[in-house]
């Protein structure tokens, strides 16, 4: 026994002698109680994807927004704390994410997400003009298509009934992505099992369980304690690589004849009788240091998009179409903006100037991101020491090596921003006086690492609502939102309502 105190205690003592600089250096900053050796391990392990928030938000109540805690020999940074979040979100230098993000590497590969230094910088130069607004003005067809197909599936529960629209919502922007990243129907909402879109929406509610558990993480770990489940992680990314690299080269092999054919450049693809250019063409035709990408390379860059691309619009739209059935007065502006600008033609196609006209719809969007932000948390961990200056901490410096988390859940609730933080008013946003540029509220993150699809998806949401807000009345039916961290924003009771169609009691 006393053997046992004795090496715990020569232990104890080497581990704080080698942090005695890192732990200098955030003395200044509050934390919970660290235990030796461990740390603040007994209340990283009671965190889970349904405690994450709520004890986040406890925590900043009881110790300040900025935090430090140690884990073993891990210093982390917890911050929901705006001036802070601000100057590393713009910093240049600390780009590298989270090395949680790496769980994902088999899948999305060296992809933007995911991907630092040179590589991402060459992928990011390539990639922002992919979300160009007039490649966006082509997808309108494909949101508006896509979407009526959705409001289609809804009649079935249109009856006044309880039921959760995730579903339905998810395999509509499985759908919209599959389309206009690569040009292909998947046909996601219609066939319900092909299965590529079966193994993305697998795939990703599998990488969401493994990210939320210390322990499955691990790859070692996982494969040991659950080895059926590896070998199923192994089949779908399989079944999503193979998928992505044949509509790859299907889609090289028509770039190439175009060329042999004599046409200049590969402007778009015919598409019922319309010309347009997806996500996928712009790979295609990218060049770094002089040469095209090859086609591993634009294949992560797809499986980034698609991963990307459809959970999180996913998680965005459902939790509005949630909040806008516990409003009705919510509701019955946004209908009356909704008649106004688009009438109740529905055969008419929907422009890129009707989606800009519903300001309001916009403000209804902006207020469910706010209140409920897809990506709650994201992840940096420092190569270099990061400087920083704070109101309240003065001029501080987070040592290299250590992990931030940056909780934009905490942000957009932090009542010295956002009065009465758990109000849902889309009139906040209507002002332009409201901080909604600054960085207290950043859903799409800011900064050189922000999210390259925003445009993208804010069109998408706004014509998705406006297709089924103009169609059915949503009801305040069954258990409130829940919401958990999978990666994205969920919510452990789904996202419960009614509908009814639109002129029937
Ligand atoms: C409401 C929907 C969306 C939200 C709230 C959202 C939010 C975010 C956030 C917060 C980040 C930063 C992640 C981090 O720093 O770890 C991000 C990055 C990214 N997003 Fe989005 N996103 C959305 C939709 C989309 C869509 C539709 C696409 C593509 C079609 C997309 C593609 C990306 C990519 C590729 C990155 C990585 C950018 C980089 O690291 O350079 N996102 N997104």
């Amino acid at each position: 026994m006393l053997l046992i105190a004795i090496v715990v205690l020569l232990l104890t003592s080497w581990f704080h002698w080698r942090q005695r600089d890192r732990r200098a250096a955030v003395a200044n900053l509050p934390g919970p109680f660290c235990l030796p050796l461990v740390g603040a391990w007994h209340l990283a392990i009671n965190m889970n994807p349904k405690t994450l928030i709520e004890r986040s938000q406890k925590y900043f109540r009881q110790l300040g927004k900025l935090q430090r805690a140690w884990v073993l020999n891990r210093l982390l940074i917890v911050s929901g704390d705006v001036e802070f979040n601000e100057q590393l979100m713009s910093s240049q230098e600390h780009l590298v994410k989270h090395p949680v993000y790496k769980l994902l590497g088999q899948w999305l590969g060296n992809g933007l997400l995911l991907s630092d230094g040179k590589l991402w910088r060459q992928r990011r130069k390539i990639i922002t003009p992919t979300f160009h607004f007039s490649i966006l003005e082509q997808f309108l067809e494909v949101f508006d298509q896509q979407s009526s197909v959705c409001v289609q599936r809804l009649e079935q529960r249109a009856t006044g009934e309880i039921f959760d629209v995730y579903p339905y919502v998810c395999l509509a922007a499985l759908d919209i992505i599959s389309e206009t990243a690569m040009g292909t129907k998947v046909n996601a909402q219609q066939a319900e099992n092909t299965p590529y879109a079966n193994a993305v929406t697998e795939c990703t509610a599998l990488m969401a369980w493994r990210l939320m558990s210390v322990i499955q993480q691990k790859e070692l770990l996982f494969t040991l304690t659950h080895p059926h489940l590896k070998l199923r992680q192994m089949q779908l990314i399989r079944i999503m690589h193979e998928f992505t690299a044949q509509v790859i080269k299907q889609r090289r092999q028509a770039l190439e004849a175009m060329q042999v054919a004599g046409t200049e450049q590969l402007e778009a693809e015919e598409v019922g009788g319309k010309r347009r250019m997806v996500l996928l063409d712009v790979l295609l035709q990218a060049r770094v240091d002089g040469r095209a990408l090859r086609d591993e390379e634009i294949c992560e860059e797809v499986d980034t998009l698609m991963f990307e691309g459809h959970d999180t619009t996913t998680s965005a739209i459902s939790f509005c179409l949630w909040c806008i059935s516990r409003h009705p007065e919510v509701q019955a502006k946004m209908l009356a903006e909704i008649l106004e600008v688009l009438g109740s033609d529905r055969s008419r196609a929907i422009s890129m100037r009707d989606l800009a006209q519903l300001k309001y719809v916009e403000c209804v969007i902006k207020e469910s991101l706010r209140r409920y932000p897809p990506l709650a948390l994201i992840g940096r961990k420092l190569q270099t020491d990061f400087k920083y200056t704070h109101s309240k901490f003065g001029a501080g410096v987070i040592p290299a090596g250590s992990e931030i988390c940056m909780i934009i859940y905490g942000m957009h609730n932090d009542p010295d921003y956002f009065p009465e933080p758990h109000l849902f008013k889309p009139e906040r946003h209507e002002s332009s006086e409201r901080s909604s540029t600054n960085f207290s509220y950043a859903p799409f993150s800011a900064g050189p690492r922000n999210c390259v699809g925003q445009k993208y998806a804010l069109l998408e949401i706004k014509m998705m609502l406006a297709k089924i807000v103009r169609e059915y009345e949503l009801l305040p039916l069954g258990e409130p939102v829940q919401p958990v961290v999978n990666i994205v924003l969920r919510s452990d009771t789904g996202f419960q309502m009614g509908m009814r169609k639109r002129g029937q009691q």
